[in-house]
Parts: structure tokens; C-alpha cells; sequence
């Protein structure tokens, strides 16, 4: 469980319902392709927010040449869930339409992997699937590749235990370009789960072997946010603080491993990443060695909660996931970015905001995964703009504009999160971790 339960619904409802409360100037395209530094991002204004990004909007896809997908992993993010609006395979279908080949699913749970694909071959998208042969690992695939069959792109989102870093059995991204030179990858976030030495060593790798990589942080994404970066841009401004709030809604989250930190690696590393991860998008370079953080945790009396779908007894004490994860820390630029997650709500919508300060502005990004909405307060007026997009799916931006840069060139449409770039997002998740451990308080003696 990632993200909030019901954003998919409401989320779509969002996209078709809303409308613009504020009538926005478009800027010229093409965008600039965002580079993978926050810094050099905040210098980037082009952005039209006139594209409609809904897939219901699409201007239908044309039939024409082959293009070949392999497909890493069976399970949610690439084929969709209750628990969200992702769902890779259904916005690659969108855009290529009958032209879309998934040519290789790899899973070692043949199963699930055959199961995903029966559905997807009773329905209207069969051409795309009906040849799709599953293969329990990426090296039983590879044999099968010759000149003709070989893949236009890999969609990895298989879960990052397996990826990331150097050692056998966790490189996938090394046996990918071994195997598949400069074949263009898209990797979900987080980039791993182990050391973060190890996954700037694969950044450095991925540098070096010069495949075009996209990494899942779809936020950035959102025409609400670009909105964010346009203002930011065109009025000079240096930010001076950022404050993340992201407070999940437990009850429904009945995956017992994701309450395992020594399963998982927690709610900031797997989850409120998306917000450090805005949180550097806006703010350029974190300063690691100033992060500071406390925990609440579950032997604490406030850290009782009453509604964990879970036997949490199940888990080892000292493995149990913090309730509560403030942390503080210093922008290389001096400005100052802060993090509060929770798990503290209960029925099905998070509460999550990332409030951006400046010299005479405030802009305030209010329920990012459900019903994207900024608030503007600008010089010389107390009052706050509302701005919000109708037809806006940053998961479809992100799909769209991969395959645009594979097909048309690198650079056509912006890449928005780089593997280096989600790599330092990774770490600043890690030290936050890091930090509210090493100031925890001791659990009572049993
Ligand atoms: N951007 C988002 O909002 C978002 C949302 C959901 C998930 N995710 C990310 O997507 C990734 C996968 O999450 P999920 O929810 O789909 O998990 P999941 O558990 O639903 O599915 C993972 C699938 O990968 C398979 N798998 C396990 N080991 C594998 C391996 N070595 N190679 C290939 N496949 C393997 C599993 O059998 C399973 O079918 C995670 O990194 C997660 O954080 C991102």
C-alpha cells in the first residue's frame, strides 16, 4: 500500500469533474526537458496546461509499426488494483493503441502472471497480449531475443528488493543493460530498498551505459505542479521553506508486511517518498547531514492505534513501523524543507499537502493523489488563487512522454525524474529513517 485507497476513483471522478476555477496563460512548447538536477529544474517555465492528458481525451492512437514492450513484474502498479489510479499496461494500450506488443512478462509468480494476462486477452486489447510469453526471471527472457523480437522499452515494476544494486540476485538494472544495450527503461519508485551507496553506483552505471531511464515519481507530473515550477520560474523566486504533510489513512492497509519494516522499508522510504521527492523538485539539493527527525512510536501511549487491520503481534517488536516520522532538515540553497507523516487516520482518504514559501508567495499544493489543487497567494494580495485542471493524469503523462522521447527522440517530451535524481530522493528518505531512529526513544523494558 502505497498511496491512498481510494485515489483512483475519486482521482478519475477528479480529472473529469473539475474545472479551472483560474484561467491560466499557456506558455509556448515545447517544454524544456527538465533536467535531472531540482536545481537546474527550478529554472524551467514551459509548460502548456492546455494538453489534456486524460486518456479519455487522447486523440485515438494509430495503427503503424510494432512496438515492443517487456513488462517486469505482474502485479498492481503495472496492471492495476483497488488501491489507485496506477496501472502502467492500461496507459501503454492508450498510447500506442494496436501498435503496443507486450512481447515478455517476466514475474516468478507464473500464476499471477498468467492470470493478468487471461484478462487482458478476453478484452479489446488481445492484439497487444495474445503472443505475450511469461518468463520467471530476466535471464531465462534474454535467450529468447533475437534482432526482430528485441523490446523498444522495459517497463520495470517488480518490487525494489530486487533492483537497485550491485549484488546478485538485486541488479536487475545492470543485467538489463548487460543483456539489452540502450534499450530505454522505465523503473518504478523507489529506485531499491538497500544501501544507498549502492544505488548511486547503479545511477553511475545507468550514466555510463547511456540508456534512457524514467523513474516513477508521477507527481511531478501534475499540471498543478508544473504550475508550481512555471510560477517559480518566471518570477525569479528562491524558495525559502517547504512543508510536507502526508497523513495516511490505516484501516484498509492489510498488507501485513507493509507494517514490517524489516520487510518493507517503511512508510517514508516506500511511501512519503513522493513527497521528499517534490520536496527536492522545489527546493533543489537536500543537505543530508542536517536532517534531523523524531518518531512516535507504537510503545509509546500515544502511539496506540485501534483499527490496524493486521495481528501486528506477528511482527518483532523492534520491526514494527513508526506511527508518527517528523523530520526537519537545510536546503543546500539555505531554505528549509520539513516532512510530517503520519498513520493516524482511519477510513479511506489521506490527507496530504506540500506547502511552498517565498519572498511574497505562498503556493500550496492540497491532495495531490485525489483532487489536485494549488493555492496561490501572491504579492499584494491577501487572498488565495484556486487553481485546479480538468483532465489531468500524470500516470499517463509520464507513459506518454517515455514512449514520445523513445519514438520521436530524447528531449521531444520532458523526462521529469532521472534515476541519479530519484537515487538522491532515495537518500534523503533513508536519512530522515536514519534520523528519527537514532532519536528514538528506548521501548519500555519488558
Ligand atoms: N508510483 C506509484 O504511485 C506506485 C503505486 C504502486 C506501486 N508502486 C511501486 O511499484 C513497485 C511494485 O509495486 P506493486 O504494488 O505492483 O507490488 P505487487 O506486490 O502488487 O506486485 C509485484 C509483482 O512483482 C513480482 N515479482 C517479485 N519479484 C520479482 C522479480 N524479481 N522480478 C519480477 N517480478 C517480481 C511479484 O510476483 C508480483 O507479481 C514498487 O516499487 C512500488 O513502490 C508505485
Amino acid at each position: 500500500m502505497l498511496a491512498p485507497k481510494t485515489i483512483r476513483p475519486a482521482m478519475l471522478r477528479a480529472t473529469r469533474g473539475t474545472r479551472v476555477l483560474a484561467r491560466l496563460p499557456a506558455v509556448a512548447r515545447p517544454m524544456q526537458r527538465m533536467a535531472a538536477s531540482a536545481y537546474s529544474t527550478q529554472r524551467t517555465t514551459g509548460f502548456d496546461p492546455s494538453v489534456k492528458t486524460a486518456m479519455d481525451k487522447q486523440t485515438p492512437p494509430e495503427p503503424g509499426s510494432d512496438f515492443r514492450v517487456v513488462i517486469v513484474g505482474a502485479g498492481n502498479i503495472n496492471f492495476g488494483s483497488d488501491e489507485g489510479p496506477w496501472n502502467h499496461s492500461f496507459r501503454l494500450e492508450h498510447k500506442l493503441g494496436p501498435r503496443l506488443k507486450v512481447v515478455a512478462l517476466i514475474d516468478p509468480s507464473a500464476e499471477r502472471a498468467r492470470d493478468v494476462l487471461k484478462t487482458k486477452c478476453q478484452s479489446f486489447v488481445l492484439s497487444a497480449y495474445k503472443d505475450t510469453i511469461v518468463y520467471p526471471d530476466f535471464k531465462s527472457y534474454l535467450e529468447s531475443v533475437t534482432e526482430e523480437n528485441r523490446p523498444h522499452a522495459i517497463w520495470v515494476g517488480s518490487p525494489p528488493a530486487f533492483r537497485g544494486s550491485t549484488e546478485p540476485g538485486r541488479n536487475l538494472e545492470q543485467l538489463l543493460t548487460d543483456g539489452l544495450p540502450g534499450v530505454p527503461l522505465f523503473i518504478e519508485k523507489p529506485v531499491a530498498t538497500g544501501d544507498v551507496d549502492q544505488a548511486f553506483a547503479v545511477a553511475d552505471m545507468l550514466k555510463k551505459s547511456g540508456n534512457l531511464v524514467s523513474v516513477g515519481y508521477m507527481l511531478r507530473y501534475l499540471k498543478v505542479v508544473q504550475k508550481m515550477k512555471q510560477i517559480i520560474a518566471e518570477n525569479h523566486l528562491r524558495v525559502m521553506a517547504i512543508n510536507a504533510r502526508y497523513i495516511m489513512a490505516y484501516e484498509h492497509t492489510a498488507k501485513l508486511d507493509w507494517w514490517d519494516k524489516s520487510k518493507n522499508p517503511g512508510p517514508i522510504v516506500e511511501q512519503a517518498t513522493h513527497f521528499c521527492d517534490l520536496a527536492r523538485y522545489f527546493g533543489g539539493e537536500a543537505d543530508l547531514s542536517s536532517v534531523v527527525a523524531h518518531s512516535l512510536e507504537h510503545y509509546e501511549p500515544a502511539g496506540r492505534l485501534s483499527k490496524i487491520p493486521v495481528d501486528e503481534s506477528l511482527i518483532a517488536p523492534e520491526n514494527r513501523i513508526p506511527r508518527v516520522t517528523c523530520a526537519t532538515w537545510k536546503f543546500d540553497t539555505g531554505a528549509v524543507g520539513s516532512l510530517t507523516h503520519a498513520v493516524a487516520l482511519q477510513g479511506t482518504d489521506y490527507s496530504t499537502e506540500l506547502d511552498v514559501y517565498a519572498d511574497g508567495y505562498s503556493l500550496r499544493l492540497v491532495d495531490p493523489y485525489n483532487n489536485p489543487m494549488l493555492y496561490i497567494r501572491r504579492p499584494g494580495d491577501d487572498h488565495e488563487e484556486v487553481v485546479r485542471y480538468n483532465d489531468d493524469d500524470p500516470f499517463f503523462s509520464e507513459v506518454s512522454n517515455l514512449i514520445d522521447c523513445i519514438e520521436k527522440g530524447e528531449g521531444t517530451s520532458p523526462i521529469l525524474s532521472s534515476y541519479e535524481d530519484a537515487v538522491k530522493t532515495y537518500a534523503l528518505t533513508w536519512a530522515i529513517r536514519r534520523a528519527s531512529e537514532r532519536s528514538a526513544r528506548s521501548p519500555p523494558p519488558s
